[in-house]
């Protein structure tokens, strides 16, 4: 039911985004995501997840770092650094455009991600679909520019996750931290 429940979320997430994505060439001849704008160093301040693994150990998690580069042929270059106990975690991953509207694909754990919203300044919220052991999980990060996000942004994302299936058990704000985190651009 739940999962159901999720799937039908997202169907209509997607559609919506489509719909956006349609009016916005309509109106200002622009089809293209501007990806100047998701250029650059971001914070990841909040989650929601519907894998088991994740949400086991979720009370750990801390606010994780991400910077996108874009390369010259529209492939995205993520680095990461993300906290785990006793370590952090940095590596990049290099993201394809699928062709769909603001869809990119890496062979890194065969992931799908999707923008699904932005103010294309302070913030951006990215839902990342993969297969794994037959299963399809879905995550939804919120991307902030500030290591604080403004109440509004946050009660977006709850809003946003919660529309997409997503329970108050499976949505949570990752709390700051400041010893993992990629060196200064
Ligand atoms: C991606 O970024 C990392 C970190 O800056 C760098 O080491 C790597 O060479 C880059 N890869 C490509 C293909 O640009
Ligand atoms: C990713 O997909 C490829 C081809 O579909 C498969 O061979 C590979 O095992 C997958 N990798 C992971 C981590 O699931």
């Amino acid at each position: 039911m739940r999962t159901l429940g999720l799937s039908l979320g997202l169907a209509l997430l997607c559609l919506l985004r489509i719909q956006a994505a349609k009016l916005g060439a309509a109106e200002l001849g622009a089809a293209e995501l501007d990806e100047r704008k998701i250029a650059g160093t971001w914070y990841i301040t909040a989650m929601a997840s519907d894998s088991k693994t994740y949400l086991e150990k979720k009370d750990q998690l801390k606010m994780a770092m991400a910077s996108i580069e874009v390369l010259g042929d529209g492939d995205l270059n993520v680095s990461f650094a993300i906290p785990a106990p006793e370590t952090c975690m940095k590596f990049s991953s290099i993201y394809k455009p699928t062709g769909r509207p603001d869809e990119y694909y890496t062979d890194r754990g065969n992931k799908t991600v999707q923008l699904v919203d932005t103010d294309d300044r302070s913030y951006m919220i990215v839902l990342a679909t993969r297969k794994k052991n037959g299963e399809t999980l879905h995550m939804l990060r919120l991307y902030s520019r500030a290591q604080w996000v403004t109440p509004t942004i946050e009660s977006q994302f709850k809003t946003l996750a919660k529309l997409n299936g997503f329970t108050d058990q499976m949505i949570w704000i990752l709390p700051r931290q400041e010893k993992c985190r990629l060196g200064e651009l």
